[in-house]
């Protein structure tokens, strides 16, 4: 018998082998990847990466759809197996510096890519030409390798490209544009990034290379060899924000229509051959920087149009062959910084005393003949140096302050802790900014034009800060805290800034958790305010990972079968009868994978990696039957137009809602799938989210996390028995604005939820606001960055009336919503009430000489009308500024959400505190009520009418 059996089980486990989800040509080019490589993760065993869920692979049914393994310390080639992985979308393998060698010519096959990130690695070669085959792109990202030879002009057919950076490598040869049947960069009409800096380019910045057809807002091509002129089609790209062509070898005069570029803040000629008359930037209003130092421009005065531009922080113009009279209006300008005017022919006086922004750090005129300086002293905070000038030579002047180089002043602005800083005792453990003992990623930004030059200004770095929190927040990244330091400026004039990330909860970060900080910082998922300008991040390799228990979890089968066949036999024989019922268990989950439309899609509980694709479960019928007391009446909490709904348990003691389609909204297989596919990809505190599905016997199931203290509507209405006063309300509206602002601006793709109102505002525990039911949610596709035309579908009275006539779709109809919505949350009346519009209304009422607005009539009176409602006509005002008419005259969700923070601080509230829970009395839910938060009853306006 045992041979019989020993047969038929190995034949079974063979069997189960093939069978595995992954796709063999996938397994086969991953396995080969794996045996070049150094430093793969440790759970790369096996046969199955798909179904095994291996670190840093992500599949879509059985195809392997992304690899994102940033930062990890891989070492070795990419070698041309890669081109085999056709469905692949995205390649991050940023800041592995071991990766070299070539970028073999076989990326070119996968046709399906859209984001390709190989920055901080280092490969070496020329960028292959079948770059150009990737018609998917839309990140391009190959800065700071060692990339040699051209830039192809192939990739000038990549016409959905939105980033093209390919700075920091030794690229040499022309800048392409296209001839003829030849495409070059010209040819990218979509693409904003232009990032060419620190390469070896050559001949002249072509003048067919600019249309005003282009988006472009960053043109950074610093630090190349470029020579002849600037070409005057620069100026027809008015989209442009930051120019960079400093540091080449560019002759001839700058062309007057420059000077039409009103969205440029940071503009860099400096270090080039430049002559003619200094250019006339008069019109540049929103310049902040300006850098023209060392070019040949003819002798001039001081340009008199400087004083007007009131943005500028920096000016630089050292070497710039300026004669006469330094104008004292320049300091009045109230941003300015830094004002650099070394080796110069100015003289006279130099007279500060119209300085009074307080923001002017550093005057630097040495090496010119001034005279004279007013006031006498150096106004405090500002550091002037007058070395090798007239005033200097005077014995008695000598002494002072700003004759002598001062020492560099080595500002560096620390972030202060709250706590005291401990000693760790393991080496290489780091105290974070929260004083606990921990082992922090690191790396370094570079910011390629900053708006600013005062880097003793602590402030700025502040709000980055809070920035990074705030979006390593929104991925749901295990992040305690950062802290930056020690921002200097390099001799590119980029801003240097080291970046330790701590982990949450843990000493170390696992790989998933490195691989998607690196890539939020790769793919630029992450953006600084704007004061930061362009910028790149560098990793450092993360060496802390806690290995030993992570590999013993994932011992190869294989492995054991060898190791067990030489001992005895009686372990053999358990052994194989384990393989027999592992074999009979994956018989079973297969038969149910076939009879499941989507294969064995997504069922992973664990499905790391990127953070916003995160485990949604396949739920069997069985299961949710049994949670739900077979989905008896007593479960039952709830009908909406979708179906009805039932409060679940699962075995782990979570509670569940579940929305039942009933036939009539039963949608197509595609549709379902693609519903899912989209709710699991957003994750945020202040959405409900999917916990699962279940798609058997006919049966469409939504599985939501339940949220108990039911909908906005009820709270309001007084049915719930929940009371809100003022400072709740504007928790409510800022919870609810956070999570609209996810989804309009970090989600991935960007959604539009369609049907904002107060059913679809769940309240959890403590009250925060929960966004719910996105069955009419709709991703902005690349395709349509701008609006989607569609249905009109929605509620009325929160419906857009631009979005009602025109049928086109964009962020801003949720805006409107949302202040109808805010309207509700003051007045405690719906939309539409015995025929008046709440809009008109207020809108009418509106007296702003008076207190409240006048308003007090229309306040709901459960808010609290005796005490004083701070920030009440804010509020007012940001609602009535989403009502606008016009959408683009609405302010963005992120927006909103600073307006409703500043609010909530003048009204005394820290927004970003958890709500307290109330210990007034709230009163359980009223069972079947038929507007359960989870029911949906939003209709189709051009079929039905309001049934409110
Ligand atoms: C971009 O270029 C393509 C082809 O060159 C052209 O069809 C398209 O209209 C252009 N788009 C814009 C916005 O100029
Ligand atoms: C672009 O710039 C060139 C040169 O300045 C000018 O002749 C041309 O008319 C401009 N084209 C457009 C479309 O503005
Ligand atoms: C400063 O230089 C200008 C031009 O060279 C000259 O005309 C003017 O007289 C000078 N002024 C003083 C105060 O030396
Ligand atoms: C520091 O920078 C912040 C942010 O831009 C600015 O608001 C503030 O006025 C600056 N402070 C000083 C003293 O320059
Ligand atoms: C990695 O860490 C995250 C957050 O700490 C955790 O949710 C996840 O399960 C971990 N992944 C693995 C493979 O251990």
């Amino acid at each position: 018998m045992t041979l019989w059996t020993f047969q038929c089980l190995l034949t079974r486990f063979a069997s189960h082998t093939a069978a595995a989800e992954t796709a063999p040509n996938d397994f086969s080019a991953l396995s080969s990847l794996k045996d070049t490589w150094k430093n793969t993760p440790p759970d790369w065993e096996g046969s199955d990466p798909c179904g095994d869920g291996w670190d840093g692979i992500k599949c879509t049914k059985s195809r392997v759809t992304s690899i994102t393994l940033s930062g990890v310390g891989l070492t070795g080639q990419l070698t041309g197996d890669i081109g085999s992985l056709t469905e692949l979308n995205i390649l991050d393998l940023s800041y592995n510096k071991g990766l070299t060698g070539p970028l073999p010519a076989s990326i070119g096959s996968l046709k399906m890519l859209n984001t390709l990130i190989l920055v901080g690695c280092d490969f070496t070669g020329s960028i292959p030409d079948e770059i150009g085959n990737l018609r998917q792109l839309v990140y391009l990202s190959l800065n700071s390798n060692r990339f040699s030879g051209p830039i192809p002009r192939s990739i000038g057919n990549l016409s959905k490209l939105y980033w093209l950076d390919l700075a920091d490598n030794q690229l040499d040869g022309i800048i392409p544009v296209s001839s003829g049947t030849n495409p070059g960069l010209d040819m990218l009409n979509h693409t904003k990034h232009f990032h060419f800096g620190k390469n070896k380019l050559t001949g002249n910045i072509p003048p067919e290379l600019f249309s005003s057809d282009m988006a472009l807002i960053h043109v950074l091509f610093e630090s190349n060899q470029l020579s002849g002129s600037i070409p005057s089609t620069l100026g027809n790209v008015t989209t442009l924000e930051v120019v960079r062509l400093d540091n080449n070898s560019l002759t001839g005069r700058v062309p007057e229509n420059l000077n039409n570029l009103n969205h440029v803040r940071e503009l860099f000629l400096s270090n080039n051959k430049l002559s003619g008359p200094l250019p006339d930037l008069s019109k540049m209003n929103s310049l902040n920087y300006l850098d023209m130092s060392n070019n040949g421009f003819e002798q001039s005065d001081f340009p008199l149009w400087l004083t007007t531009l009131q943005s500028l922080t920096t000016i630089m113009m050292e070497n710039t062959q300026l004669q006469g009279e330094v104008p004292s209006s320049l300091f009045s300008l109230a941003n300015l910084q830094t004002v650099v005017l070394k080796n110069n022919e100015l003289n006279g006086t130099l007279d500060v005393r119209t300085s009074k922004g307080g923001k002017l750090r550093r005057i630097d005129l040495q090496n010119n003949h001034i005279s004279e300086l007013k006031p006498q002293d150096e106004p405090s905070g500002v550091t002037i140096i007058l070395v090798k000038n007239l005033i200097c030579e005077d014995t008695e002047a000598a002494d002072a302050a700003y004759c002598k180089i001062p020492q560099p002043n080595v500002s560096n602005p620390i972030l202060q802790n709250n706590c005291q800083p401990i000693s760790c005792n393991k080496p290489d453990q780091v105290s974070s900014p929260n004083c606990v003992c921990a082992y922090p990623y690191t790396g370094a930004f570079s910011f390629r034009a900053p708006s600013f030059s005062d880097l003793g200004n602590g402030t700025y770095f502040l709000i980055l800060r809070d920035s990074l929190m705030k979006s390593f927040a929104a991925q749901l990244l295990p992040v305690d805290s950062v802290s930056l330091s020690n921002p200097t400026r390099d001799s590119y004039h980029y801003l240097i800034l080291n970046l330790s990330v701590f982990p949450s909860s843990q000493e170390q970060f696992n790989r998933t958790g490195i691989s998607s900080i690196g890539f939020l910082l790769s793919n630029q998922t992450f953006k600084p305010p704007k004061e930061f300008g362009p910028f790149v991040f560098k990793g450092d390799p993360y060496r802390y990972f806690e290995d030993n228990s992570e590999s013993s979890k994932s011992l190869n089968m294989g492995i054991i079968i060898g190791a067990v066949v030489g001992g005895s036999v009686l372990l053999v024989l358990l052994v194989l009868a384990g393989v027999y019922a592992f074999c009979q268990k994956r018989r079973a989950d297969r038969a149910i994978g076939q009879s499941n439309p989507f294969g064995r899609w997504d069922t992973k509980e664990s499905n790391s990696g990127i953070p916003q694709l995160k485990a949604t479960k396949k739920f069997s019928f069985q299961e949710l039957q049994k949670c739900t007391k077979n989905f008896s009446r007593e479960n039952d909490i709830g009908t909406g137009g979708y179906g009805k709904v039932y409060l679940g348990t699962l075995p782990s003691g979570q509670r569940i809602a579940i929305k039942r389609a009933q036939k009539e909204s039963k949608q197509g297989q595609l549709e379902f799938k693609a519903e899912i596919e989209l709710l699991s990809r957003v994750h945020h505190k202040n959405l409900v989210s999917l916990v699962g599905f279940c798609f058997e016997r006919e049966e469409q199931m939504l599985v939501y996390e339940y949220v108990p203290k039911g909908s906005l509507k009820d709270a309001i209405s007084g049915k719930s028995g929940i009371r809100l006063d003022w400072i709740r309300r504007l928790k409510v509206a800022l919870g609810a604005a956070r999570g609209l602002a996810y989804l309009h601006e970090l989600a991935d793709p960007p959604i539009i939820h369609r049907d904002i109102k107060s059913n679809n505002i769940l309240l959890d525990e403590r009250l925060n606001a929960k966004v719910s039911d996105f069955g009419l949610s709709k991703p902005m596709l690349d395709s349509e960055k701008d609006h989607i035309t569609t249905q009109v579908k929605g509620t009325m009275g929160y419906l857009d009336p631009e979005y009602y006539m025109s049928q086109q779709l964009t962020e801003k109809s949720d805006v409107y919503s949302f202040g109808v919505l805010m309207l509700e949350l003051i007045t405690a009346r719906k939309p539409i009430e015995r025929g008046k519009y709440i809009v008109k209304l207020v809108r009418n009422a509106i007296d702003k000489s008076k207190e409240l607005y006048g308003l007090h009539e229309l306040v709901d009176s459960a808010i609290g009308l005796g005490s004083t409602l701070m920030g009440f006509e804010k509020f007012v005002d940001l609602a009535m500024s989403c009502l606008q008419e016009a959408g683009p005259d609405r302010p963005k969700m992120s927006d909103a959400v600073k307006e409703i923070e500043s609010i909530l601080l003048l009204a005394g509230s820290n927004p970003n505190a958890e709500s307290a829970s109330t210990s007034a009395s709230f009163e359980e839910l009223s069972k079947g009520s038929s507007h359960h938060p989870y029911g949906n009853d939003s209709f189709d306006c051009s079929t039905s009418t309001s049934k409110n």
